[in-house]
């Protein structure tokens, strides 16, 4: 793991890179230009530089207070299972210490979480936009 880089600023960061990651898990539809201001305007955010390239990524949302929410976690395919998710949840949740965190998952990805102590919600709504694609994909009832 010490050949990867952990960076909590954008300094260089290449968007292409970043939004290629997300779209191509289907967590995102962004162009680069429309994900860097998506960062910029992020509380917290970590990528995992794989020799200067974008392997990882992850951001939260928060007030830095008491409330957070954390999105977009993902990690490049050829390198999963070798614990760099886990580096970037635990870089985002020291990023907003002290606060509630939420987050809501892929179907795909149902336990994961469970890893950090988080817990189901039991009364959690969500008003999506593409709301058809949530319920195709899962997400919604
Ligand atoms: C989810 C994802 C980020 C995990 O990345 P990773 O680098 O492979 O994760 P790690 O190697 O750090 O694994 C962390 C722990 O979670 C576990 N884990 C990984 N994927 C899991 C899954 N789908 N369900 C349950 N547990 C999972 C691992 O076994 C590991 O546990 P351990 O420490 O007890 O062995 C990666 O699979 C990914 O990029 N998926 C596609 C993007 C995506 O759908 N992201 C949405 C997540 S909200």
């Amino acid at each position: 793991m010490m050949a990867f880089e952990i960076r909590t600023d954008m300094d260089g960061i290449d968007f292409d890179e970043v939004a290629g990651l997300l779209n191509g898990y289907g967590l995102s539809d962004l162009d680069s230009n429309t994900q860097r201001i998506v960062f910029e305007r992020s509380y917290a955010k970590v990528f995992i530089l794989d020799d200067g390239h974008v392997a990882g990524v992850g951001r939260a949302l928060s007030d830095g207070i008491c409330q957070a929410s954390i999105y977009n976690i993902a990690v490049r395919e050829d390198l999963w299972g070798q614990g760099i998710g886990k580096i970037i949840v635990d870089e985002l949740l020291r990023q907003v210490e002290g606060c509630n965190v939420v987050l809501y998952t892929h179907p795909k990805h149902i336990g994961l979480y469970e890893h950090w102590g988080f817990k189901k919600l039991k009364t959690s709504y969500a008003h999506f936009q593409r709301e058809e694609y949530f319920i195709s994909q899962g997400f919604l009832e």
